[in-house]
């Protein structure tokens, strides 16, 4: 059986929690918005015609800034169709994913449903197949209280208050040849300087967004950070990084260990943001928006994609059924960026219904919990106070994408009374048996320890089966003065709380 010996020591703090590291993404694409969080005909609709049955799931995820309305979506998207009376709303087609866009939920209707899950808004901008003069007008629209053309149209729209939305991502991976009107590095930097200038002078304190690149692995990854920098260094508050993994060829051995692909990717952007920022003698920090990070089986999507000649409304598209072992790793991902929260202080799991989602729905039917919603709803629920850095004794295991890999990864976090250790096992076959150190935290006893693990790594949660899935408590876990000890199995993601 694999041990490991893990050391806390609550003066190894990294950063705060960011409440921003839960956040999640709505894209308009395929049954995201419509029969996902839209649904008038649905027996559980509410006046405004959302799913509250999602609305409850949502909350219980605890997803914090959700990011809107795209995604590829946004390159091509006029936000001035989706606001005012619907019956005049145009039809338009959207080329990013093959698709009709009704436009029956805009800006204001969205505003109004995340009232209901208790979450904030952040907007993305078209900077694929726009500009300048499409953003200030939509920021006035947003934002400006009242007394200007577009903040009266909003009030006579029927929404009085301003949305108040602080962070605004500029365009959509514009690096990559799929995006309507990709962009060199040099051309997009420089439009999104200019962008962010103007978006500044409305309002100096909005938490703009610079596209990093779509993946570490796209062949501009690196240079494409610095030169978007170079341009908008002193105009942007965050670069962002997207990150999509899933398992190749049956190699799980390789899938479990993404988070270390995550960890050099962010490590990366760092280091390349800090460099421009030292070439411009400045004392300004980029922080990093992980806009887009999940489990996405990219390939089989491509290969079964429904999309054809037809131009249809809200078709089935992206909906991945997840494992267990994809839900460990959403787990694992989400422990990487709590524990980069000094420089990552926004993330967002790309995407939040249907479409690579936690959450499930069928049209008239039942909305339920995919195998990832789990770790994902716990760690948000458990994870408070300071993100301290654990010290780790584990065994390797050698990987053929990632090379040698720790078997055991953890992080943990503390506030005054309550502490969160979060782990996992990438074993494929053994148990390990771990022991915590918990002296220095003052622990007195384990008020929860959840595990998520199944015999068949690949059993799926379904709409027949939706619990197939499902933490169970760990009766294993035990505490002494000095240390805790618990067991995990393989291939399983664990929380435990102490107080
Ligand atoms: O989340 C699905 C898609 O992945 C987004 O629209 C795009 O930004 C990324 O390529």
């Amino acid at each position: 059986m694999p041990r490991a010996h893990i050391t806390l020591d609550k003066q190894a703090v990294i950063a705060p929690v960011r409440r921003r590291t839960f956040g999640s993404f709505v894209e308009h694409l395929g049954r995201c918005v419509y029969t996902g969080l839209y649904e008038p005909e649905h027996p559980s609709a509410n006046d405004d015609g959302f799913r509250m049955d999602v609305v409850e799931l949502v909350r219980e995820l605890g997803a914090t800034t959700i990011r809107y309305p795209g995604g590829n979506f946004v390159s091509g998207f006029r936000w001035e169709d989706s606001i005012g009376p619907r019956d005049k709303r145009p039809v338009r087609r959207d080329l990013a994913w093959h698709a009709l866009e009704s436009n029956q939920i805009g800006l204001d209707e969205f505003a109004r449903w995340l009232k209901l899950t208790d979450s904030e808004m952040m907007l993305a901008v078209n900077l694929g197949t726009r500009g300048i003069l499409p953003a200030l007008d939509l920021l006035e629209y947003a934002n400006h209280p009242h007394g200007t053309a577009l903040s009266d149209l909003r009030i006579a729209n029927g929404t009085p208050q301003p949305h108040n939305v602080r962070m605004w991502c500029l365009g959509n991976e514009m690096d990559g040849p799929w995006q309507t009107g990709y962009m060199t590095a040099d051309d997009y930097g420089k439009l999104a300087a200019r962008t962010a200038a103007a978006m500044k002078a409305a309002d100096k304190d909005l938490e703009l967004v610079a596209c990093g690149s779509s993946g570490s692995g796209m062949p501009t990854f690196g240079d494409w950070e610095r030169t978007v920098l170079e341009h908008t260094y002193d105009h942007v508050d965050y670069i962002s990084c997207h990150a999509y993994y899933q398992e190749h060829d049956g190699d799980l051995g390789s899938f479990l260990a993404s988070a270390t692909d995550m960890d050099y990717f962010i490590d990366t952007v760092v280091a390349t943001a800090d460099h421009v920022g030292y070439k411009k003698r400045s004392s300004k920090k980029i922080n990093i928006s992980f806009d887009e990070w999940n489990v996405w089986y990219q390939k089989e999507h491509h290969a079964s994609d429904e999309v054809n000649d037809e131009w249809r409304h809200a078709p089935r598209q992206l909906e991945d059924l997840y494992t267990t072992a994809d839900a460990v790793v959403v787990g694992n991902l989400l422990m990487t960026l709590l524990k980069h929260s000094d420089r990552v202080t926004s993330a967002s799991l790309a995407q939040l219904v249907n479409v690579i989602a936690p959450i499930m729905t069928e049209p008239g039917g039942p909305a339920w919990r995919q195998t990832t919603f789990h770790p994902f709803s716990i760690t948000s629920r458990l994870a408070h106070g300071n993100v301290i850095r654990p010290h780790i004794q584990t065994p390797l295991y050698d990987t053929a994408r990632h090379g040698e890999t720790p078997v055991i990864d953890a992080i943990a976090t503390t506030d005054d009374d309550h502490t969160a250790i979060f782990l996992v096992n990438r074993d494929l076959h053994e148990a390990a048996h771990i022991t915590i150190d918990t002296r220095s935290l003052n622990t007195t006893h384990i008020t929860e320890a959840t595990t998520l693990s199944h015999p068949d790594t690949h059993a799926k949660n379904t709409l027949e089966q939706p619990n197939r899935v499902a933490p169970t408590r760990n009766t294993t876990a035990r505490l002494s003065n000095t240390a805790l000890t618990i067991t995990l199995p393989p291939v399983s993601w664990t929380a435990i709380a102490l107080h």
